[in-house]
């Protein structure tokens, strides 16, 4: 990656380590539902084990690092932020972790993983092509990939797009809109064609988090729950969930704000 736009998305992500954490999954009701989401996805196809060598990518605030390093038997935790990685060593103290603030495709390193996982982060790494051969080199023959990313052609989707849209007129008002060039959410077309490309077999696709952009969080919402409602509306959403798990995968993706997609390296046989 060229070195004016790794700057660019580093210090991006500087500028948001002091309020990530807390806005995208602990501060409200509505974050606690989302990790809670992610959290149970995660370690159901994860499953971390006390033998093994795990490789975080774009670790961020120690969030999930905090959770897989208790079960694993060492955790190499990348960032290319360097504030981030300052950040989250005031939360993750566990001694089998080692924090590397780098670019993930500019990571070189002689060992091999047992486990690859990375959660919202390869929307924001511009090489897809170069990250998944990195992510294929450096997983055992059988090693595991787990990655959660948001969803495309999905009701998130559509409403930021709307948004970006509306900016367009009305400058003052959707002044918030996100828009960078090295950010793109992945369709599943797309991900599992990188995914087979590069030596990988997948093993299950699944919604993540599963309510609509309803709610009082972050920018990418319209915030049409109250306060009032947030708990009871989330709680039939948690319910929804459950019972969508049984309709066809592209409608579970079309309401879901991020997926997740597990995969395995195959064994080459000569
Ligand atoms: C949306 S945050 C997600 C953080 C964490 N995974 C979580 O779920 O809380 C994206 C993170 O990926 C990191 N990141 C983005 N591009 C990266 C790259 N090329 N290499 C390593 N980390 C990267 C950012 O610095 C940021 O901390």
């Amino acid at each position: 990656m060229n070195i004016i736009l790794n700057k660019q998305i580093s210090s991006y992500w500087d500028n948001h380590s002091k309020r990530y954490r807390k806005a995208q999954w602990t501060g409200t009701l509505t974050s606690q539902f989302d990790y809670e989401q992610t959290k149970r996805k995660l370690l159901r196809n994860l499953r971390p084990k006390r033998k093994e060598k795990i490789l975080e990518i774009g670790c961020g605030p120690g969030i999930w690092t905090q959770l897989i390093a208790k079960n694993c038997f060492e955790l190499v935790a990348i960032d290319i932020s360097k504030e981030m990685i300052d950040k989250v060593k005031n939360y993750v103290k566990d001694n089998n972790v080692k924090f590397i603030n780098c670019n993930f495709l500019d990571f070189e390193v002689n060992e091999k993983f047992d486990k690859i996982f990375s959660v919202r982060v390869i929307e924001y790494i511009p090489n897809k092509i170069k990250l998944f051969k990195k992510i294929s080199k450096l997983l055992v023959p059988n090693g595991e990939l787990v990655i959660i990313t948001k969803t495309k052609k999905s009701i998130w989707d559509y409403y930021k797009k709307l948004k970006v849209f509306l900016r367009f007129y009305n400058r003052n008002k959707f002044n918030e809109v996100r828009q960078y060039s090295w950010f793109e959410n992945l369709s599943l077309k797309f991900l599992k064609s990188l995914i087979k490309q590069n030596n990988l077999s997948i093993l299950n696709i699944s919604p993540v988090i599963i309510r609509l952009p309803i709610f009082k969080r972050g920018n990418d919402e319209i915030p049409l729950i109250t306060k009032k409602l947030e708990k009871k509306v989330l709680k039939m959403f948690n319910y929804l969930s459950g019972k969508l798990s049984k309709m066809p995968i592209h409608f579970q993706l079309f309401i879901a704000e991020s997926y997740l997609i597990h995969a395995k390296k195959k064994v080459l046989y000569r």
